[in-house]
């Protein structure tokens, strides 16, 4: 079908930098995304994700040096008009004048695709983002997630070469951004073509990326899979940014600092007899400080003794009520399972999800 037929060419940024008045926003940076990928930029507000995402559209460009390349075209010095990119924004930015119809087919009419071929791929597009009977509305009788399906459709009806969002579900409430993410990504998917998709959220880019570039200030902190990202994070920012990771030191064995996932912990009552086991690593002693019920899920926080060799990296360390020094940690349990604030309990984590800091980690 005609949505496919665009799909996928790669795109390669080289030594790309910006500087605004004197100030270097993006550090010289080289990415190259896959053909068809769907590369997600993740970082704090302010990191640099949309100048990057600006610097592929055409709409900024690089200081000098720098290269955008579109698979085999060098486009550096094209405008967005001649880049062929569609581009989905966190205000809908439609049309208020026009139709759903209209909107979507806007694009074509620009291109001068004939009205047959236009009606054809308006009544595709409308049914893939499933507005086809919406089409009559205008824009102001339309919810957030619906105008957000207009400005979707809108962007893909022309078949660019390249798609790109910005945030485009961050003004959506909870429920609404959940159920347009699967359907963001079933569409990219089906369509094929490349996306670079520009969020603060962990868990939409954990969804929607097969690779995810972290950011932090100007600089790629890390690109690579949500499972690499999330296992095996290349430094301290990464970890932190991505859900929580603990960390902490002597607890599990003296003279080291290990790291774990909330879900890889289980919490034991004090009195119940466990033994440490090839599969199992077992902590200390620790007091339940807070437990957080989240639904599906409790959140406990954990205090457990500080270290006693001195000159351990321990980033959880802290003071409990009383003043005593202690070393936090998260665990996620299931609630009906959550022990309440004040028990003792015993941290027990599966053997193959400590990662030993004593080595890696800056
Ligand atoms: N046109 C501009 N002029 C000056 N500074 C800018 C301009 N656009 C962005 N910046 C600055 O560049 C930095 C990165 O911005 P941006 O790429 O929008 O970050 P993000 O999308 O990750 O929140 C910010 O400090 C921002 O204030
Ligand atoms: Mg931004």
């Amino acid at each position: 079908m005609g949505a496919t037929a665009s799909s996928g060419v790669g795109i390669r940024l080289v030594r790309c930098a910006k500087t605004f008045q004197d100030t270097r926003v993006l550090e010289p940076l080289d990415l190259q995304i896959e053909p068809g990928e769907t590369l997600v930029l993740l970082g704090p507000s302010g990191c640099g994700k949309t100048t990057t995402l600006r610097i592929v559209a055409g709409l900024e460009a690089p200081d000098a040096g720098g290269q955008v390349w579109f698979g085999e075209d060098d486009v550096t010095r094209l405008p967005i008009e001649r880049r062929h990119v569609g581009m989905v924004f966190q205000s809908y930015a439609l049309f208020p004048n026009m139709s759903v119809r209209e909107n979507v087919e806007y694009g074509l009419r620009v291109r001068r695709v004939d009205a047959a071929e236009r009606r054809r791929r308006v009544d595709a597009m409308l049914e893939m983002t499933e507005i086809t009977e919406l089409q009559h509305r205008s824009i102001d009788q339309l919810s957030g997630g619906q105008r957000q399906r207009v400005a979707l459709a809108r962007a893909i009806a022309p078949q660019p070469r390249v798609l790109l969002l910005d945030e485009p579900l961050t003004a959506l409430d909870a429920r609404l951004r959940e159920n347009l993410r699967t359907e963001i990504d079933r569409l990219l998917r089906r369509l094929g073509v490349t996306a670079v998709y520009v969020t603060h959220d962990q868990a939409e880019a954990m969804a929607l990326g097969d690779r995810i570039a972290v950011m932090d200030q100007g600089r790629m902190a890390q690109i690579g899979t949500p499972q690499a990202i999330y296992f095996e994070p290349a430094n301290d920012f990464v970890a932190s940014f991505i859900g929580t990771l603990n960390v902490v030191a002597d607890a599990f064995g003296a003279g080291r600092t290990v790291a774990f996932r909330p879900e890889d912990v289980s919490l034991v009552p004090a009195q119940d007899a466990t033994a440490a086991a090839p599969e199992r690593a077992v902590g200390p002693l620790g007091r339940v400080s807070a437990s957080f019920f989240l639904g599906d899920h409790a959140r406990v926080v954990v205090e457990l003794p500080p270290p006693t060799t001195p000159g351990l990296r321990a980033p959880g360390l802290g003071h409990d009520a009383a003043g005593q020094a202690v070393q936090r940690v998260t665990a996620r349990v299931a609630p009906r399972l959550a022990p309440r604030v004040g028990d003792a309990v015993r941290l027990v984590v599966a053997a193959g999800a400590l990662r030993d800091l004593s080595k890696d980690l800056p």
